[in-house]
């Protein structure tokens, strides 16, 4: 595996190669879930370039920019083990921000004013400032992103679509743990006990596509707030039914349109994100 740290020796590596490049960015720390995106990148493309960088300006809090799990040996270890064609590239700080770390601000109408864009100000514009440096620097044909982070993948085809970049953005369905919790880097900040008990997360949403048919979004979020504030340490931060295409919150199902449930829920200081398909019959 090679690694690269800047953009210009990226290049000429893609020149060399002159084949179909497929880019994973991710912030490190990788876990079965990353992987999951870089094995469907080595499918579908000759090259795969890799990405590791936290990248400061989308921490709207300062404490979970510093406590940010970091793992960089570990990383290249899964990284080699997975693919033999495989760029890491770990840029520095001047390779994405050569103007200052300050992000662009970005305008991308209702997709980011709602849940994660409600809760964590500036987030969108820090994420959409680091990856249009990652597309132009990495000019891949494809790029590959979660639906774990489903409002961050539709905003980054907004920017795609916006910016004209011209990169087939990729949708890869979310990995999860034995017990049903959805895998993040941040799940190794949990203790053994909450880690267990975050399960709870998504055994309630599975329970409330069972009731999809009779229930409103008031009664899914009572539901889901009662099972999860149960446990000792979980709070609730958010519980919205929203369209996947505005990601605009409703009060009301219609029957033939399509929705998705995202919740954010924090299990002792740790953050957590979730999201399903509200699928009825
Ligand atoms: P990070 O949280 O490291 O995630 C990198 C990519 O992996 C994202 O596209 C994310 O949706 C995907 N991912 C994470 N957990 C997953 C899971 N359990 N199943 C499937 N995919 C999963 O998201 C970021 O980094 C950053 O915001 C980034 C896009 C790199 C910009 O800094």
């Amino acid at each position: 595996m090679i690694v690269i740290h800047t953009a210009r020796e990226l290049r000429k590596q893609i020149q060399l190669k002159k084949t179909s490049v497929g880019l994973v960015p991710t912030m490190g720390a990788l876990h079965t879930g990353h992987l999951s995106l870089v094995k469907r990148a080595s499918e579908e493309n000759q090259l795969v370039i890799v990405s590791i960088y936290v990248n400061p300006t989308q921490f709207n809090d300062k404490k979970d920019l510093e406590n940010y799990p970091k793992n960089l040996d570990q990383d290249l270890e899964l990284l080699q083990s997975s693919s033999e064609n495989i760029i890491l590239y770990a840029p520095e700080n001047d390779d994405i921000y050569p103007d200052g770390m300050v992000p662009k601000n970005f305008d991308f109408g209702s997709l980011a004013l709602h849940m994660e864009g409600f809760s964590r100000p500036g987030h969108f514009d820090g994420v959409a400032t680091v990856v249009e440096a990652l597309l132009k620097n990495t000019t891949p044909t494809r790029a590959y992103f979660g639906e774990k982070d489903f409002q961050q993948l539709t905003i980054i085809k907004e920017l795609n679509k916006q910016l004209k970049l011209g990169v087939e953005i990729i949708s890869c369905p979310i990995i999860r743990e034995k017990n049903g919790l959805a895998m993040s880097s941040r799940n190794q900040l949990l203790s053994p006990k909450d880690r267990e008990e975050a399960k709870v997360i998504f055994k309630s949403l599975e329970a409330i596509l069972k009731h999809a048919e009779k229930w409103t979004p008031h009664q899914m979020k009572q539901f889901f707030i009662a099972e999860v504030e149960n446990l000792k340490g979980f709070k609730v931060e958010y519980f919205s039914v929203a369209s996947p295409s505005d990601l605009i919150p409703v009060d009301h199902i219609e029957q033939h349109k399509m929705y998705r449930i995202f919740v954010a829920v924090y299990a002792g200081k740790t953050r957590l994100i979730d999201t399903v398909e509200l699928k009825r019959k």
